[in-house]
């Protein structure tokens, strides 16, 4: 419960940084859900914004909001994103992808002149590893990235849904969750996975964070790197 409002605390401090005319990413998750409701009311109150989804479930819940959405093709360049995450570490650099959206969420991340990250302060962490870092994998290279993936020294594990069967992401892809223990040098981490073919992309988000909003008890605060 304590969660759920520094989440809507964070999600709503950070609608407030958007501006008339902005083009905004809208992030996927419990915390980003708040601030994309937040906008919705903000657009029924006259504000001017076009939105690009992270995820299926995000533009669903813009269109319900009647936030009008666009594209990455008719609008490259994003204003401000707003999305959350699983893990923030001082320098903000961010493991995301809990809720599986996290190709298209770095895509629109990379592609926005600021990210603002919104979270409740457990996500706050000293070194990022404890949350399963999740990557996204094409089904045809799984087995071989779950060996590579074991010699860099982490347990992956198929993500599954309730029936037992894969989880599939919105680009029909699978995840490996890969508990790594504490990430020393999460820059090298992300650069090998990068480079390993059959990763389509890992939830390693580094510097592309430009300010963390933080819900802790009544108050929001705020984290640059
Ligand atoms: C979605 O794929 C994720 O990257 C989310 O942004 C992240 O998991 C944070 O989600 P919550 O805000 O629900 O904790």
């Amino acid at each position: 419960m304590a969660n759920e409002q520094e989440k809507g605390a964070a999600g709503r401090a950070a609608a407030k940084l958007v501006r008339d005319g902005d083009i905004v990413g809208l992030g996927t998750g419990s915390t980003a859900y708040f601030a994309v409701v937040a906008l919705g009311e903000r657009v029924k109150s006259g504000l001017k914004i076009i939105g690009i989804p992270t995820s299926v479930q995000t533009a669903d819940l813009a269109r319900q909001l009647g936030i009008p959405l666009t594209t990455l093709d008719e609008h490259p360049a994003i204003d401000i994103t707003i999305d959350g995450a699983d893990e923030v570490d001082p320098k903000l650099n961010l493991i995301k992808g809990g809720g599986g959206a996290l190709l298209r969420e770095k895509v629109v991340a990379s592609a926005s002149k600021r990210m603002v990250v919104v979270a409740d302060s457990a996500k706050i962490v000293p070194v990022l590893g404890k949350f399963p870092l999740p990557v996204e994998v094409i089904p045809f290279a799984r087995t071989v990235v779950e060996k590579k993936i074991v010699a860099l020294g982490a347990s992956p594990k198929l993500r599954t849904k309730p029936d037992g069967s894969p989880f599939l992401t919105d680009n029909g892809n699978q995840i490996l969750d890969c508990s790594f223990g504490k990430i020393a040098d999460p820059p090298a981490l992300a650069v090998t996975l990068s480079n390993t073919p059959g990763i389509v992309e890992h939830g390693l988000f580094i510097g592309l964070a430009s300010v963390a909003l933080v819900g802790r008890g009544g108050r929001v605060e705020e984290l640059r790197p």
